[in-house]
């Protein structure tokens, strides 16, 4: 048989035509095969080659380019050598570009275990601060409950003993060191205990038993033996603390509760001078 075509006649000259095609086209597709080959290679390597520098990057950064290895394939499996390195290409710099950012996120454990120290931490603090509430409360009303002052000292109660031990209403006022006080018994008002600073600016005033009489060796103001104002710069009569008869019969000071004498311009015993 003639290898030429136009050597053919007729049906032949066909036949050959048709068989020369199809070896043609046998030829042309095992080429487009065997350059699909090295193109899936090299997309091989270079994916390769992106895992490897993407293994010695940080551990978030192997999250995304790990995700685009995956579409490599497809690139190549579409055949074009090209497409295939331009995907490699791309993966390397993203993993370049994706790698340098460095955060590393807790695990779910760690983030348990940072909550619950967070968590005590918190329990503790407000337990430590309501047991330091409770304990100031508490010794504030011990303080409030009890009382400030013993009795016998100033500030507390004085029991000067039965009304009958009190001095005559004439006698001389009864000087109490400790309880800063003159006890003076009157007809009126009974059994006075007067504080013994002066109304005026705080001195101690003392009792002149010539003059029967109260006097104060500051400014000279004067005061009755019931402790009314009669002369001098005092705004007003002696101060007096608050005496009680209790039950038994004893008489008691208690220094604690002071009353503020009147004013010297109501005192019935106020000298007006001429
Ligand atoms: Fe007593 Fe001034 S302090 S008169």
């Amino acid at each position: 048989m003639a290898d030429n075509p136009t050597d053919l006649s007729g049906d032949d000259r066909e036949k050959r035509i048709a068989e020369l095609k199809a070896k043609m086209q046998a030829s042309a597709k095992k080429t487009k095969v065997q350059e699909a080959a090295p193109a899936a290679k090299t997309n091989v390597k270079a994916v390769a080659a992106t895992a490897v520098e993407d293994k010695a990057a940080p551990a978030p950064a192997v999250v995304q380019p790990s995700s685009e290895v995956s579409v490599a394939p497809k690139s190549a499996s579409n055949g074009a050598a090209s497409n295939g390195a331009a995907a490699a290409m791309a993966l390397a710099g993203a993993a370049t570009v994706t790698a340098a950012p460095f955060f590393i996120e807790d695990s779910p454990e760690v983030k348990a275990r940072k909550d619950m120290t967070r968590r005590e931490f918190l329990t503790y603090a407000w337990g430590g601060a309501l047991g330091l509430l409770a304990l100031q409360s508490g010794v504030g009303l011990f303080f409030f409950m009890m009382p400030r002052f013993k009795a016998g000292e100033f500030g507390g109660v004085f029991f000067i003993g039965p009304e009958s031990s009190l001095p005559s209403t004439d006698a001389p006022p009864d000087p109490n060191t400790s309880g800063k006080f003159w006890l003076v018994n009157t007809v009126d008002e009974g059994p006075k205990a007067l504080y013994m600073v002066c109304t005026h600016l705080g001195c101690l005033y003392k009792w002149e038993q010539a003059n029967n009489r109260f006097e104060c060796p500051c400014h000279g103001s004067k005061f009755t033996r019931e402790g009314l104002y009669i002369e001098g710069p005092a705004p007003r009569s002696l101060d007096t603390f608050i005496v009680t008869v209790i039950e038994g019969g004893e008489v008691a000071v208690d220094t604690g509760k002071k009353e503020l004498g009147a004013p010297s311009s109501e005192s019935p015993a106020r000298v007006i001078p001429a």
